[in-house]
């Protein structure tokens, strides 16, 4: 990379937190209030009766016919209620592939705009919706505005933030994703008290608020300065990072994003490059993470906290309630990462985050398998016993919201290389989404047939995914991205798999040749 100062071990451009970054992180922190609101809002409204008699009658039928003195774990089990939680997935899958391409092409505002009026469509379609279908095409747009936003947000993000703060503004981007989950269920929480049971067509079309605000918010701000000399807009590009760092002179900092973006223009195909054997670790973590972020089980309890509550016999409102508590915790909890994470470093709050989420999950089982047995029927519950198992799982919340919650997001974001960085990144967000649809759609069967051995199932993969991170990841903290390369080159595993100065040289060289063949 060109020019900038060496400050340490860093190059520090001039420029400091400014208004105009704060607002982007208040944008950004709406594209993660909208994935957030959804995330809550789902399984809030699939415990509402009035909403279950309305679009699954078959489910409350169910439901309701099964007296406390049979089988408990199986209730919910319906194959389209879960398609209405998970169709919202898949979309967002898709959709974040196709707005790789128009982030690219257009810039990250447009994907932001698109995104916004997607997802206001979507929730304008699910509070109105008189069928089934009508609330699953709405998911399905909400689903396609989570794709784009959470493909260009965080880009637009660490793009418009300067260095110092990008690990912060990435943690807050995962505070607004609870603060929208906790939002939903406190709605979910007063909109179930609606007299004549509409109370669901609130918290479903309450989504237009965040959507609402996120629209006004992207059309507020101008693109990056990559993305616009990535379009070759060089001029209005400059002019835009001396706004946005509120100082006179960014040159260096703006030559080193010209010739970033000229080197990573010459990579015709960033997507094969992923399979050089030198990115082995880098891609290894970019599946990893995501995949074992989702197997912690922690949607288990966004998703369906208030159905499990009631499978547990609370009663309606103390199932939300009980949703409601979750949800303060997992934000709280969030802010101590924020606080924190930069003090003790990554590998520390993945491996406490992973021992105290095995622990509670313990006790979550033993207290299920304890009263519910292996025929789900519990017979009387004790006050003792709610209040015990809500603990536990607060306390396996509070695991998860300081360790993978976060990291989930900024570890893989700061260790791609920049030739990398888009590619991997959309990677990461994939499998993300992939495995949040596999445990949206098929964590009530796996419930039914699985019993309280469920739990064993997430108990087996938090003990493996805490041994990965011991063996495999290097520390991250304090060191600056550009360095990042640097760590697994001394690490004992990964330093087989990257290559020493000279060997670089040659493949550099052997690279360009393939280039030009092509
Ligand atoms: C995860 C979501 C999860 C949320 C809970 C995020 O980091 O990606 O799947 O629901 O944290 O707070």
């Amino acid at each position: 990379m060109a020019g900038g100062v060496i400050s340490g071990n860093s190059k520090a451009y001039p420029g400091e937190l400014t208004w105009k970054v704060f607002v982007t992180c208040l944008v950004a922190a709406c594209g993660g209030l909208i994935f957030g609101y959804d995330i809550g809002i789902s399984g809030g409204v699939t415990s509402m009766t009035p909403f279950l008699k309305e679009f699954f009658p078959d489910v409350y039928k169910k439901e309701s016919e099964i007296k406390a003195s049979s089988n408990q774990y199986c209730k919910f089990n319906s194959a389209t209620l879960t398609m209405f939680t998970s169709s919202l997935y898949l979309a967002a899958l898709l959709a974040s592939c196709v707005a790789s391409f128009v982030t690219k092409a257009c810039g990250r505002k447009i994907s932001m705009l698109v995104g916004g009026i997607t997802f206001c469509v979507g929730a304008l379609l699910n509070g109105i919706a008189v069928n089934v279908w009508m609330l699953i095409v709405g998911r399905i747009l909400l689903g396609i505005g989570i794709g784009f936003a959470n493909q260009s947000v965080p880009l637009y993000l660490s793009e418009v933030a300067p260095y110092k703060w990008r690990g912060a503004c990435n943690v807050l981007f995962q505070l607004s994703i609870t603060v929208g989950i906790l939002v939903a269920n406190a709605v979910n929480y007063g909109f179930a008290q609606i007299k004549g049971g509409w109370g669901w067509r609130l918290s479903l079309g309450g989504a237009i608020v965040p959507a609402i605000i996120f629209i006004i918010g992207s059309l507020t701000l101008a693109d990056t300065p990559n993305s616009l000399i990535q379009r070759g807009k060089l001029q209005e590009a400059k002019e835009r990072l001396l706004k946005i760092r509120g100082v006179d002179n960014v040159d260096e900092e703006f030559n080193d994003l010209v010739e970033a973006s000229e080197q990573s223009k010459k990579i015709k195909s960033p997507w094969f490059n992923l399979l050089k054997r030198k990115y082995r670790p880098q891609v290894f973590f970019a599946i990893a993470i995501p995949f074992f972020q989702q197997l912690t089980g922690m949607n288990v309890f966004m998703f369906y906290a208030p159905v499990l509550f009631k499978t547990m016999g609370f009663g309606d409102n103390a199932s939300l309630l009980s949703a409601l508590i979750t949800g303060a915790v997992n934000t709280l909890a969030t802010i101590v990462s924020i606080l924190l994470v930069d003090k003790f470093g990554r590998r520390f709050w993945f491996l406490q985050g992973g021992i105290q989420m095995f622990v509670m999950q313990i006790v979550i089982t033993g207290a299920i398998a304890f009263k519910f047995g292996f025929n789900g029927n519990p017979g009387e519950l004790e006050k003792w016993y709610s209040i015990l198992v809500v603990l536990a799982i607060c306390i396996y919340i509070a695991g998860f919201a300081w360790s993978w919650g976060p990291l989930g997001w900024l570890v893989p974001s700061e260790i791609f290389p920049l030739e990398i960085r888009s590619a991997a990144q959309s990677v990461n967000v994939s499998v993300n989404m992939i495995f949040t649809f596999f445990i949206a759609q098929i964590f009530l069967q796996m419930l039914c047939a699985l019993r309280f051995f469920l739990f064993v199932f997430f108990m087996i993969w938090v003990v493996l995914m805490t041994i990965v991170i011991y063996l495999y990841l290097p520390e991250t903290k304090g060191i600056p991205i550009e360095e990042m390369a640097g760590i697994w080159k001394e690490h004992w595993y990964w330093k087989r798999f990257v290559p020493v100065a000279d060997e670089e040289m040659a493949e550099v060289k052997d690279t360009k040749k393939d280039e030009d063949k092509n």
